[in-house]
């Protein structure tokens, strides 16, 4: 039994959806999240920047005496998910994009990525999309201005946008969308709507949680006491989006790091 929170990051909004799969597969775990919306959006920085801000969240979350990592965030996962393992001795979490899944369901062996920049060319998603590219055609797209607009809360506003990012994945006649940034998870009943039926997204916040509870468990570092998890929540930036977007058992509190 361990009573010591996870710690999460995102660059701001996007994990919170992790966030929610962790409390509903671990509800007897307290969370900390970091929301370093000061610095949103990661996906268009430089490798080196986006290197150090993952390790300054992942450094804080350690001094707050947190027993796990889940780096919720796909950006800094495929840009520093090494450096961080390397920096810390507990264990730590990531979220890559989906392709696998979407391989094993996929009928016209092709399928469509959405995600940042950094995480379309970062080396790590790149080893994973060429192990996969002899059996597969996979089309990438960035998700440009996407993240803006949700962390702004204008979630009907990306509409337009998304729609023009998605049609040439689907004349190319993709039958899985896979999600690769976790902001994006806020836009699926949008997306559900300008896909046809025909096409799963594939989006693997589920996973994660699950991945979280084997870690937790193999380690033995569980929580499990009789406890309603807590969340509690950091953000650098503003505030008022997190507050009206999530649903929480916790707090939120502005932070400066
Ligand atoms: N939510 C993040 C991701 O999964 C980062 C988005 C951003 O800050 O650009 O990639």
């Amino acid at each position: 039994m361990n009573k010591q929170p996870i710690g999460i990051f995102d660059s701001g909004i996007g994990g919170l959806s992790i966030l929610e799969e962790i409390n509903r597969v671990l509800p007897n775990e307290n969370i900390i999240y970091l929301a370093d919306n000061k610095n949103c959006p990661y996906g268009n920085k430089d490798k080196s920047d986006i290197l150090k801000l993952s390790l300054k969240n992942a450094s804080l979350l350690i001094k707050m005496n947190c027993k796990a990592i889940v780096i919720a965030c796909n950006t800094a996962t495929t840009n520093a998910i090494k450096e961080i393992r390397d920096s810390l001795s507990i264990p730590v979490i990531g979220i890559e994009p989906a392709i696998k899944p979407a391989i094993l369901n996929t009928k016209t062996n092709k399928i469509g990525v959405l995600a940042t920049e950094k995480t379309l060319t970062s080396r790590l998603f790149n080893k994973t999309s060429n192990k996969f590219s002899k059996k597969v055609e996979i089309y990438e797209q960035i998700g440009y201005g996407l993240v803006d607009l949700i962390e702004k809360g204008k979630i009907k506003e990306t509409r337009d946008l998304l729609k023009s990012l998605i049609d040439p994945m689907l004349q190319s006649n993709i039958d899985q969308l896979v999600l690769g940034c976790t902001h994006y998870h806020f836009l699926i009943p949008l997306i559900k709507k300008i896909l046809p039926k025909n096409i799963n997204i594939q989006d693997p916040n589920e996973a994660i949680a699950k991945q979280t509870k084997k870690i937790l468990t193999i380690n033995n570092i569980q929580n499990s006491l009789e406890n309603k998890y807590k969340n509690i929540i950091y953000v650098n930036g503003k505030t008022e989006i997190i507050k009206n977007m999530i649903k929480l058992n916790g707090e939120v509190n502005s932070l400066d790091f």
